[in-house]
């Protein structure tokens, strides 16, 4: 596969926003009206778990889908506060997040991780496996990050599966208020590089791995969309802060539209 060949997937993770319900309502129906146009684009909300069912009303009959931001690593406990995979099924939720740093910093595991792609594999639903080092040292230390990262999180996923994962490629120096910098073009390609290589490595592909790989960290404006697609050969991009309002999050699609083949 060419990269760019697919069409773009731009996710939109909300974390833990907006703070009332009627806000998250406005953006959704907003974003279904706004994206009528940019039919290249698959566009992705990643509402609170709260938010889910009503935003699901808001985005029906249209193009936009519902992700998870996470989601239980098994169906088979009592887990109080967890959700599993078949209760997102049952809300038409198509994607899920998982291993954010945000979560990772709080202790979840690669191996934790491996077990929700399973159980969201088994479901169904799309994992978007998120991957990333804190800080890019100079003698490559962080390429080492990413690759154990990637073959502790996919124990246990099987040939005819992997394939189905989102990577998402999100150096935690780049994410959230505190972000240095946005990662360059040629950052992000040398990851898309490692990412594919990693996987045919780990399951003796002939081929290019066809994974979609997105880019998140700071995206805020339609030029780092472009660097992220063009120029890092990325097939989209997940996106926090300028998530939050149409007026923001618009335009991005605009630009993963036009770069969409
Ligand atoms: P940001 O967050 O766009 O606000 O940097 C990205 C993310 O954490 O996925």
């Amino acid at each position: 596969m060419e990269k760019n060949e697919k069409n773009i997937l731009m996710v939109f993770n909300w974390k833990m926003n907006p703070g009332r319900l009627s806000e998250a309502e406005t953006i959704a129906s907003e974003m279904k009206k706004g994206i009528v146009k940019y039919s290249k684009t698959q566009v992705v909300l990643c509402p609170p778990f709260v938010h889910l069912a009503p935003v699901a009303k808001k985005i029906a009959k249209s193009r936009v889908l519902l992700g998870g931001q996470n989601v239980a690593w098994t169906e088979k406990e009592s887990l109080t506060g967890e959700i599993s995979p078949a209760q997102l099924t049952d809300l038409d939720v198509k994607y899920c997040i998982v291993g954010h740093s945000e979560r990772r910093a709080y202790g979840e595991t690669n191996i934790v991780i491996a077990q929700k792609l399973y159980g969201l594999l088994k479901r169904n639903i799309i994992p978007i496996l998120c991957v990333g080092e804190s800080v890019r040292d100079e003698k490559g230390e962080y390429l080492k990050v990413i690759e154990a990262e990637l073959r502790e999180s996919l124990t246990g996923i099987t040939k005819n599966f992997v394939e189905k994962i989102v990577i998402a490629y999100e150096p935690i120096w780049a994410i959230g208020k505190n972000s240095v910098r946005t990662a360059r073009a040629e950052e992000i390609e040398e990851i898309a590089i490692v990412i594919r290589r990693t996987i045919s490595d780990m399951y003796g592909f002939k081929k290019v791995p066809q994974n979609s790989i997105l880019y998140g960290g700071s995206v805020g404006n339609p030029k780092d969309v472009e660097t992220a697609i063009v120029g890092g050969g990325m097939n989209g991009c997940l996106v926090g802060r300028a998530s939050l309002s149409a007026k923001t999050a618009l335009p991005l699609v605009e630009a993963a539209n036009r770069l969409a083949r």
